[in-house]
């Protein structure tokens, strides 16, 4: 087993590289945008994961930079994806290019509570989540969402290892 030691002073390429070891599933997070527009704005994300149950909140991270950032702060909910073993491209799609492209031909619905989400066969869960908080962290923002309503599948997740979709473990 090759092992790499993290340089003297910190690197930060090399500290994107450690964390990219830690495999995450992949999911698209989609909203209304900001009016007049209301546009649908979405990106693909990873950094969704569990925070607790009782109440239900979950917790995703979003870039400074990301274009869809005004849109999220204000939005009062969204929905989160998780992506399956067959939607790939749906994760390269989400995550490049403009909005208008990411949903071109893409079939909408909405979740039971009005929060637009992507119609597909393909998805392991989905979450829509009220947006509750929203916290200024470094270069990201951290969103908290409580969860209102989800459902899930037997299918295999998408997996994202290393800069790389991988194989589902299975
Ligand atoms: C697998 C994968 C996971 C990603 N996870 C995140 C994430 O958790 N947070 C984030 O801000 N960007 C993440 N990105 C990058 C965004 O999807 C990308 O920057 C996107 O273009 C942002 O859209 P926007 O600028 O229109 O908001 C991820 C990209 C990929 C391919």
């Amino acid at each position: 087993m090759s092992e790499q030691l993290s340089p003297p002073a910190f690197d930060t390429p090399f500290f994107k590289s450690a964390l990219s070891r830690f495999a995450t599933g992949v999911t698209v997070i989609t909203t209304e945008g900001l009016a007049p527009e209301c546009e649908p704005w979405g990106l693909t994300a990873s950094s969704f994961n569990t925070l607790s149950l009782d109440p239900p909140l979950i917790v995703w991270s979003l870039d400074k930079k990301a274009r869809s950032l005004p849109h999220f702060l204000h939005a009062p909910s969204y929905v989160i994806h998780v992506l399956g073993a067959s939607q790939e491209k749906m994760a390269k799609r989400f995550a490049m290019g403009p909005q208008a492209e990411r949903f071109h031909g893409h079939p909408l619905g909405r979740a039971p509570g009005g929060t637009l989400m992507l119609e597909d066969q393909g998805l392991c869960a989905w979450f829509e989540c009220r947006n509750v908080s929203q916290h200024e962290t470094g270069d990201h923002y951290l969103f908290i969402g409580q969860v209102e309503h989800c459902m899930h599948t037997d299918t295999a997740p998408l997996i994202y290892h290393a800069s790389k979709f991988a194989l589902t473990p299975r």
